[in-house]
């Protein structure tokens, strides 16, 4: 699995004495979809989070070819790398249309596509981030990372704790994003939409990667071996 836009092998991180990770292996692909998936606390934030430099890891991490261990923390998001990380993260001081334009890199993705993407964020562009309900802000927030252009979108739990209707708002977006070749890495536990979306699926166990494959290959002893609650 190398060659992929991004590659991760043998990824080892600690919080002080703690193992958090003791062996993540993982790629995606130009224009895939990949699911990172285990129970809580699992290993799938700090995962993410040692891609993105934010924090120290031991092992090797390349994107679009480039060894991001070498690489200062600033510089990954300028690679091409679009995090919406867990919790909804916009600045509440800032109105709709200034969160997005802040964030703004050349490219496709700029106001009218996202505008176009979540039309309520149009109706709410004079609207301070603040103010907005739960499913907006994180609209927002997917535009912000959509507003850098990336080449790789990380979606930390996007869905979580959202009423259904804008889950679904945000899963039909996925799709489309995913239709528009976008490669994507996303934790999320709704399963039935990760079926739906996913090229292939990670699962993690306790900081290691244990499985890997295609959503469709995931059996129920699987799903509750390694997803039960
Ligand atoms: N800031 C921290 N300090 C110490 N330990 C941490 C910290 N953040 C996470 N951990 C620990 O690292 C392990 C992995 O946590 P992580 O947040 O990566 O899990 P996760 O798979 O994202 O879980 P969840 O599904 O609940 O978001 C857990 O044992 C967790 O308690
Ligand atoms: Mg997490």
């Amino acid at each position: 699995m190398s060659g992929g836009l991004l590659d991760v092998r043998g990824l080892r991180a600690n919080y002080g004495g703690a193992v958090a990770l003791r062996g993540v292996s993982l790629s995606v692909g130009e224009g895939e979809v990949v699911a990172l998936m285990g129970r809580n606390g699992m290993g799938k934030t700090t995962t993410i989070r040692c891609v993105m430099r934010l924090m120290q890891s031991e092992g090797a991490i390349r994107f679009a070819g480039v060894d991001l261990r070498r690489l200062p923390a600033h510089r990954t998001a300028r690679l091409g790398i679009g995090l919406v990380p867990e919790g909804r993260r916009c600045f509440a001081p800032l109105t709709v249309r200034e969160n997005l334009i802040a964030a703004a890199r050349a490219g496709a993705w700029d106001l009218g596509a996202v505008e176009r993407l979540f039309p309520r964020l149009a109706e709410r562009s004079q609207q301070r981030a603040a103010t907005l309900s739960g499913g907006e802000q994180q609209t927002l927030t997917i535009g912000r990372a959509l507003m850098t252009n990336p080449r790789l979108l990380i979606l930390d739990e996007a869905t979580e704790g959202l009423a259904p209707v804008v889950r679904q708002e945000i899963w039909e977006a996925i799709l489309g994003l995913k239709a528009r070749g976008l490669s994507i890495l996303l934790v999320d536990k709704s399963l039935a939409e990760i079926r739906a979306v996913a090229d292939r699926c990670v699962i993690l166990e306790r900081g290691a990667d244990v499985w890997m494959g295609r959503p469709g290959d995931l059996t129920r002893e699987m799903t509750d071996r390694y997803l039960g609650v």
